[in-house]
């Protein structure tokens, strides 16, 4: 006997983009169940970016899904680009008068999984989506493995793939798990999360002829920082007095404040737009439709953007039987996820240091940085794009 399980919308993946849509559409009367493969405990540890762009800071808030991130969180009026050994401020309400705030993606998952769950949303942890089927159908279906290993469907007026970068419903859009705009880097990040106070009120992106070093922080005893490695590079293979030295090494001009090394980790680097965002009644958002490396922290933030325009387009759709929005839902989502490609793309290009760069390739990489750094048209131009562009809600 299979289980089937009927639902107005069914989201795959409880992650800040399936979890936030839910809560849009509770807001308009609209039920949904989300399924995850993984447990609460697995979510609430992933460890991701933790800037917000202003525009997400005021979804999270002004919908009541988390009052934490005003208390908890910080925010930053700018950050600092550091090259030949100089610190160079972008003022971020000086030029564009918006700001951002750290506040790890984990911490927006906590209050986002507990708002849901005590408005009763049904979310189903460790039930695995196997495919999802007859997208061009009014009635399309999630085709599940359940905790227990029994196999279920999940009946929907709409289907939402917020399952990440490995998105099983990505298939079902694009007719292909990877079809999609694809790009590589030679190089990956060294990710370390230390016990030290902070050696910077703002983040330091650093570049260096060593290669690139970003400087964020956690708390006022826990710092999260990076460096740029091979994409080969082992974890374990550095002793701390090594990761410290390397971190050192590439903020020249300044100096880190050392402490325990208590996690540590290596993060790939893509760019990635799936070829279609969605086909008939399946839609994607977030990691599931797009990838960015993580120069610049889009990665959440662009998540969030989706879901605010598929949120009005399902709303369209379920409630005033209107199909136009969700016809111009990826043509809408589109542009942005492109500014935002093009953004992630070049803050990495611009601070990185390819394997191979020829000492052209060097000074013309300070120049460009020169040309931010020195020009108001550059900083505001970085400024906009970090704190973010205005949400789009009308499709
Ligand atoms: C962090 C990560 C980023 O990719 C970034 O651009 C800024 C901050 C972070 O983990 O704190």
């Amino acid at each position: 006997m299979t289980e089937t399980v009927r639902t107005r919308v069914a989201i795959i993946g409880a992650g800040p983009a399936g979890l936030l849509l839910s809560h849009l559409l509770a807001a308009d009367g609209i039920e949904s169940v989300i399924i995850d493969q993984r447990s609460r405990e697995e979510i609430e540890k992933t460890i991701r970016a933790g800037i917000l762009e202003q525009g997400t800071v005021d979804v999270l808030t002004q919908t009541g899904a988390s009052e934490r991130v005003l208390i908890d969180g910080h925010r930053h009026d700018g950050i600092e680009l550091r090259f030949q050994g100089e610190g160079h401020r972008i003022d971020f309400p000086g030029l564009v008068g918006r700001s951002v705030w750290l506040y790890p993606q984990h911490e927006v998952l906590k209050d986002l999984i507990a708002t849901r769950l005590a408005a009763g949303q049904d979310i189903r942890f460790g039930v695995t989506a196997e495919r999802v089927e007859d997208a061009g159908s009014t009635q399309p279906r999630v085709i599940i493995t359940d905790a227990a290993g029994a196999a279920g469907e999940i009946v929907a007026d709409v289907v939402v793939g917020a399952d990440g970068s490995r998105s099983v419903a990505r298939a079902a859009v694009t007719g292909s798990s990877t079809g999609g705009y694809f790009r590589e880097y030679p190089f990956a990040w060294f990710g370390i999360l230390c016990e030290a106070p902070p050696s910077s009120d703002e983040l330091i992106y650093s570049n260096s002829p060593e290669g690139f070093a970003l400087i964020s922080q956690r708390s006022a005893t826990v710092q999260r920082m990076y460096f740029q490695c091979d994409p080969e590079a082992d974890p374990e293979a550095f002793s701390e007095a090594e990761l410290w030295e390397k971190l050192q090494a590439r903020v020249p001009g300044t100096t880190l404040k050392e402490g325990p090394i208590f996690q540590r980790d290596v993060l790939r680097f893509r760019s990635f737009v799936a070829h279609e965002l969605r086909r008939g009644r399946v839609a994607l958002v977030g990691d599931a439709a797009h990838t960015v490396p993580p120069t610049g922290a889009k990665g959440m933030n662009l998540a969030v953007a989706d879901v605010v325009l598929l949120s009005r387009a399902i709303d369209a759709l379920l409630q005033r039987h209107d199909e136009g929005p969700l016809d111009r839902y990826a043509e809408v989502a589109s542009r942005r996820i492109w500014k935002a490609q093009h953004f992630s793309w070049w803050m990495t290009s611009m601070l990185h240091v390819a394997p191979g760069a020829s000492d052209f390739d060097r000074r013309r990489q300070v120049g460009e940085l020169r040309s931010v750094v020195e020009s108001e048209a550059g900083r505001t131009y970085l400024a906009e794009a970090y704190t973010g562009w205005p949400l789009e809600t009308a499709l």
